[in-house]
């Protein structure tokens, strides 16, 4: 048995319990820090890149628009062009808001506590228990992706 000095024990023990109080209180570990939400999409018009900038058949994450105003916005968007069709993603947590990662197979995973999403945003495992949504985008005469976050698509009948 280790033999340890009063002082050690309760160093140990204080930062014992700090584990289980972060633990407990559903705290986030220091890495996950600058994954704090960044950005609300919110609720207003948001405006996008046009459709040609964005390559065919893969999801761009975008992280930049602009907003009602023409004033840039922060956004935590996904963009995926199908030829000359177009959805978008949400990439904001549906647990807490961090924003999740696109992964090599197409599916989303969320660093801040590890929520997966399949590509469809469908979630395969949680804390999250809600689908990341699909919002309503059309494309504007000028060739600009005009984004309604205040209304969401089936993923299945998305464009
Ligand atoms: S914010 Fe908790 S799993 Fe994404």
């Amino acid at each position: 048995m280790r033999k340890i000095s009063r002082r050690t024990f309760l160093v140990e023990t204080l930062q014992a319990a700090g584990v289980v109080a972060l633990a407990t209180l559903g705290g986030r570990p220091a890495w996950a820090k600058d994954e704090t939400p960044a950005a609300a999409t919110g609720t207003g018009l948001l405006t996008l890149n046009k459709l040609d900038t964005y390559p065919d058949g893969k999801v761009v994450i975008v992280t930049e628009a602009r907003d009602s105003d023409g004033k840039p916005a922060k956004v935590q968007l996904g963009v995926l062009r199908q030829q000359n069709k177009v959805s978008v993603i949400s990439t904001r947590c549906t647990h807490k808001g961090c924003t999740v990662k696109l992964r090599d197979d197409g599916s989303f995973r969320c660093p801040c506590h590890w929520a997966r999403f399949d590509a469809s945003g469908k979630v395969l495992r949680g804390p999250a228990k809600e689908s990341l949504p699909w919002y309503t985008v059309k494309v504007l005469e000028t060739g600009d992706l005009q984004v309604d976050p205040s209304q969401t698509v089936d993923p299945a009948v998305k464009p």
